[in-house]
C-alpha cells in the first residue's frame, strides 16, 4: 500500500502538488501553497468500490416538500439578505474587514433572536466574555438571554452545542477555532477548513442555524480556502468605508434566497441601526448641484437604491494619467472613456479621472454606465447637470443605449424621492410613472449634444 504522504495545496485555486513551491503554476499566485494531510481512502485505506457502500434512497423531482420554515433573526435587514429569515440547519458565512462591525451585527442579531424566545449561543474566540458583556451593555442588550462562551477549542464547542441544541449558534470567528485533530496552527487553511466542515456538519445534523464569522484578506477574499465558501449555504459580506457610518450587508451566495440582495445599516454609538430607506440616506449628504455629480437610479437585489456618482476630471502632469475608481469597476470606467472618445470624439487623454460612488456604496450594475458617462461629461465641461434628474442605462461599445431591467421600479423610487426627470434608454418610456418625465436618446452622442452643446 502506498505510504500516506502529505500533499501541498494552493489556497487560491486548489491545485495540488507533491512538493512545496513558492508560486502556483496553475494560477500564478505567490505564497499560496500550504501543506496538507492527505485524504484517507475509506476507513481501512481501501479504495471505494461499488460493492462497499449501502444503496441510497432515490426520489424524483416531483416529490413535494414544504419550503424550509424560517425564523426571523430579529434584524429586518439581515432577514432580507437571508431571503426571509434564518433557515434551520443552514450554515452562513459572514465575511468582512476587521473592525467593520461583524461582531456588533451578530451580537445584535443573537440578542434579538433570543428575545423572541428562541435559543441562541454566541461563541467568541476573539474576545473575553467580559468584553462581550460590555459591548452588550453598550448596545442596550444586556438583558437578552443569549448564551455566551469565550472558547476556541472546536471539540469543546461542539460538545457544548450538542448539549444545548440551540436554534442559532454564532462562531466568531472561524479563523480562531482550533481543531485538535489537525496538526497546524489556528487560522491556517487546514484548520479553517476542518473547523468549517465540523460546524457545517453539526448544523445539518442537529438542525441548528450556524453563522460563521470570517475575516477577509487584503485581496478581499475570506481568509482560508475558498472551500469554506463552497461548504456553506449562504455567504454574506459586510462592507463599508471606515470613515462612513453606512454598512452594507451583501449576499454573494444564497441557496435559500436571491443572491445580490443588500441590507443597509448605519453604525451609531449604540450599535447598528437598520436603514429602511437607503436612497434617502445615500442622497442626504448631497449638497448644491456641482459639476460631475449625478444621481444613479440603481437596483440592489430586489430593491431600488438611488446613489450619487461623483466624477472629477483634472489636467494631468503624468504621461499616463490617473484613472481612480472607488465603488465601481475600473475596467468598466476605461470602457466608458473609450466609447466617449471613439463614438463622441471626446477625449480624456491628458486628464486624470477620478470616479467615486458616494456613501461607501459599491455598484456592479452595467445600468450605471449612463450615469457614469454623464458624470464624466459634466465634470469635464465643468457644467452641473439638472438636480431633479436621475440617470440609468447600459452603454454598448457602439455608444448605443441598451435597455436595462426593472425600469419601472427605478422610476418609482426616483419619483418617491422627489425627482421629476429621468434620462434612460427608450424602453423606460413605455412604463409610465406619474410625476417622472423620461428623456431618452438613441445613443451617447445625442445625449452629449443635448446636455453639453455640440459636444
Ligand atoms: P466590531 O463589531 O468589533 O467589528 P468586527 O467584528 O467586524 O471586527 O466593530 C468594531 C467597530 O465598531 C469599532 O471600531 C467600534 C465600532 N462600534 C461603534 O461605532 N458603535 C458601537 O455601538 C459598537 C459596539 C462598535
Ligand atoms: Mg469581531
Amino acid at each position: 500500500m502506498a505510504k500516506t504522504q502529505s500533499q501541498f495545496v494552493c489556497n487560491d485555486c486548489g491545485a495540488v502538488y507533491k512538493k512545496w513551491q513558492g508560486r502556483c503554476d496553475s494560477c500564478g499566485a505567490w505564497n499560496s501553497i500550504t501543506e496538507e494531510a492527505p485524504l484517507s481512502a475509506g476507513p481501512a485505506g481501501k479504495s471505494l468500490g461499488p460493492s462497499r457502500g449501502r444503496p441510497v434512497a432515490l426520489t424524483d423531482l416531483g416529490a413535494s416538500d414544504t419550503p424550509p420554515p424560517r425564523s426571523g433573526s430579529g434584524l429586518g435587514e439581515l432577514d432580507r439578505v437571508l431571503g426571509g429569515g434564518l433557515v434551520p440547519a443552514s450554515a452562513i458565512l459572514v465575511g468582512g474587514d476587521p473592525g467593520i462591525g461583524k461582531s456588533t451585527l451578530l451580537l445584535q442579531a443573537a440578542a434579538r433572536f433570543a428575545l423572541q424566545g428562541l435559543s441562541a449561543v454566541y461563541v467568541s474566540g476573539e474576545e473575553a466574555a467580559a468584553q462581550i458583556r460590555m459591548r452588550a451593555q453598550r448596545l442596550g442588550l444586556a438583558d437578552a438571554p443569549v448564551k455566551l462562551a469565550a472558547e476556541t477549542s472546536l471539540r469543546d464547542i461542539l460538545t457544548t452545542l450538542d448539549q444545548e441544541r440551540p436554534s442559532l449558534a454564532i462562531i466568531d470567528s472561524i479563523q480562531t477555532m482550533w481543531a485538535d485533530n489537525v496538526e497546524s496552527a489556528p487560522g491556517s487553511v487546514s484548520q479553517v477548513r476542518a473547523a468549517a466542515h465540523e460546524l457545517v456538519s453539526f448544523a445539518k445534523k442537529r438542525g441548528t442555524a450556524v453563522i460563521l464569522v470570517g475575516h477577509v484578506t487584503k485581496e478581499g477574499q475570506i481568509a482560508g480556502p475558498r472551500v469554506v465558501e463552497h461548504m456553506v449555504d449562504t455567504v454574506l459580506y459586510f462592507e463599508g468605508e471606515r470613515g462612513h457610518q453606512f454598512r452594507i450587508l451583501r449576499a454573494v451566495k444564497n441557496r435559500f434566497g436571491p443572491a445580490d440582495e443588500i441590507g443597509v445599516f448605519e453604525m451609531t454609538g449604540a450599535g447598528l441601526d437598520e436603514v429602511a430607506n437607503p436612497s434617502a440616506l445615500f442622497l442626504s449628504e448631497r449638497d448644491t448641484p456641482s459639476p460631475g455629480s449625478v444621481v444613479f437610479a440603481g437596483i440592489e437585489g430586489t430593491r431600488p437604491v438611488l446613489v450619487e456618482i461623483q466624477a472629477l476630471v483634472a489636467p494631468s502632469p503624468l504621461a499616463t494619467p490617473r484613472r481612480n475608481v472607488v465603488g465601481w469597476d475600473s475596467g468598466r470606467l476605461s470602457m466608458i472613456l473609450a466609447v466617449l472618445e471613439a463614438r463622441c470624439g471626446i477625449s480624456f487623454a491628458g486628464s486624470d479621472v477620478y470616479l467615486n460612488v458616494a456613501g461607501g456604496m459599491r455598484i456592479s450594475e452595467p445600468a450605471a454606465d449612463l450615469a457614469v458617462a454623464a458624470a464624466l461629461l459634466s465634470a469635464r465641461e465643468d457644467d452641473p447637470l439638472p438636480p431633479d434628474t436621475v440617470f440609468f442605462g447600459e452603454i454598448s461599445l457602439s455608444g448605443a443605449l441598451r435597455p436595462i431591467t426593472q425600469a419601472e421600479n427605478r422610476l418609482k423610487e426616483a419619483q418617491k424621492l422627489g425627482f421629476s426627470k429621468a434620462v434612460a434608454p427608450s424602453q423606460a418610456k413605455t412604463v409610465a410613472v406619474d410625476g417622472i418625465a423620461v428623456q431618452s436618446y438613441a445613443d451617447l452622442g445625442a445625449l452629449v449634444g443635448e446636455f453639453f452643446g455640440a459636444g
